[in-house]
């Protein structure tokens, strides 16, 4: 599917449109998920927090999305949350003149340049403004984040550009009040917002974002423990800065400072797992390790996590090791104490991260989930994610089968996410089950009226078979049953 056919069907089938549609002039890079996308949504969620926050007995906390001048400071956003712009003399369009110069050559440019650099590129690559055909030049840079006033005095804050930042504050805290040992991940899933200065791509790039990150702080000297060791033996796809590729087990990537300990060797096969999980092919998941000029400001090492998507590899996931530097950060802005106790020795804990976009997740799993020959569509998501678990059909609209079929369905959605329809054939009715992505749909006929069988269809093989009413609902549960945290299909 292209990644115009997602938008469309994203809209036609209510996963997610653009916000406030009907006012043309509403700025680009925010959405809206109807009650698909938000089914949808919740469950991948609900995966992420199984197969990665509990698995690893991580803490979630649910942090504010509007903090302090101050926290921002601290965090280098103030300073180094930039992009570069370039405006239309012209015209006043805005662009980013990175993205003008690869969309023009095919060649990545770093997002660190000078203004005067920026503007030598697309001289050189004869970029022009896309709505007037003008030169451009006078690239300058644009701090990212929105700020907000608060109170009648207006007290300069912002809304928070990634949700890690209520993490590092409160890491104090939450270490000494849950009583936790290093390392320990801290887990949070929410709202950021950038005031990104072109967003093109719908969910690929937006303004209000939803994220999932977790925070793994641990002791510098334990980052090669061998409790990591169970992961070595994993194949992870790379694509090393120079452009090649290298598909090795961490054992190999360890050793070549491919990766720069065993802590975070673990984590990557932990976020790989969950992709592969939520039915993505491993021959379809890849890290793009970051050269030094790509990584964010707080960054020592960076691996991207990205999926192959029809138009191309896309990222979805930021893992970075950030070192000490948000820990260090906040200790020498706020005074405060950011050291902890591991095993009598005081340690300024190193943080490895995993900063997943659930919006490009999203995204991702329609798209690659889509199949189908000829008008057929089907959107074969793996059953734990789909948004509606089950279609109850009655196979025509008289002799007392509507009411059994009204009867069946209000029992099966106190457990289920059922959705009843009886309109139009029932062919019909199956397509477009299958094109939201329903696992399994129910269909009540004459046979049931007498033996109080029904037709259990799935969705992927079309295969039916008759079952007894009454075992619809374990048949159901062990179909949309999440998989297990212990992940087997990690192991390389
Ligand atoms: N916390 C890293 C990011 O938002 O990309």
């Amino acid at each position: 599917m292209s990644f115009d056919e997602v938008v469309r069907l994203g809209q036609q089938r209510g996963f997610f449109f653009k916000a406030a549609e009907s006012y043309p002039n509403t700025p680009a890079g925010f959405l809206d998920y109807g009650p698909l996308g938000v089914g949808l949504k919740n469950r991948f969620v609900e995966l992420w927090r199984r197969l990665v926050v509990k698995r690893d007995g991580m803490l979630e906390i649910d942090g504010s999305q509007i903090l302090p001048r101050a926290v921002f400071e601290a965090s280098g956003h103030l300073a180094g949350f930039t992009d570069p712009f370039v405006k239309c003399g012209k015209c006043g369009s805005v662009f980013r003149p990175d993205k003008l110069v690869e969309e023009k050559t095919g060649k990545g440019v770093p997002e660190k340049l000078g203004g005067a650099d920026y503007d030598q590129l697309m001289e050189k690559s004869g970029v022009r403004c896309l709505k007037c055909g003008s030169k451009l030049s006078g690239t300058t840079r644009f701090n990212m984040m929105f700020r907000v006033g608060i109170g009648p005095a207006q007290e300069e804050a912002y809304l928070r550009p990634e949700t890690c930042q209520s993490i590092f504050v409160d890491f104090p805290l939450l270490f000494k009040t849950q009583r936790v040992k290093l390392p320990i991940g801290i887990a949070q899933v929410g709202k950021s917002f950038r005031n990104e200065i072109a967003p093109r791509q719908a969910l690929i790039r937006l303004r209000e974002l939803n994220q999932a990150e977790v925070e793994v702080f641990f002791n510098p000297k334990k980052a090669d423990d061998p409790r990591y060791d169970r992961d070595l033996g994993t194949v992870l796809s790379f694509r090393l800065p120079d452009g090649s590729d290298r598909s090795v087990p961490l054992s190999e990537a360890l050793k070549d400072g491919v990766v720069p300990h065993k802590l975070a060797a673990h984590h990557l096969a932990l976020i790989a797992g969950l992709y592969e999980a939520a039915g993505i092919k491993r021959e379809n998941i890849r890290f793009r390790v970051l050269s030094e000029e790509d990584r964010a400001f707080y960054s020592r090492a960076a691996y991207d996590l990205e999926v192959r998507l029809s138009w191309g590899w896309v990222e979805l996931v930021a893992c970075n090791y950030r070192g000490d530097y948000d820990l260090g950060g906040h200790a020498g802005v706020s005074g405060g104490n950011f050291s902890v106790d591991d095993d009598g020795e005081k340690v300024l804990p190193h943080v490895f991260e995993l900063s997943l976009g659930i919006d490009r997740s999203i995204f991702a799993l329609i798209e690659s989930s889509m199949t189908g020959e000829g008008d057929r569509r089907v959107m074969a998501l793996r059953p734990f994610l789909s948004p509606t678990q089950v279609c109850v059909f009655p196979l025509v609209n008289k002799d007392g089968l509507q009411e059994k079929a009204k009867e069946l369905y209000g029992e099966l959605r106190e457990s289920f996410d059922a959705f009843y329809d009886d309109s139009g054939a029932i062919g019909r009715r199956y397509a477009r089950a299958d094109e939201a992505g329903v696992p399994a749909c129910v269909t009540l006929d004459y046979d049931t009226l007498k033996d109080g069988t029904v037709t259990l269809r799935d969705r992927d093989t079309r295969g039916q078979q008759r079952v007894p009413a009454a075992e619809l609902p374990s048949k159901l549960a062990a179909l949309v049953r999440y998989p297990p945290m212990r992940n087997e299909a990690r192991a390389g």
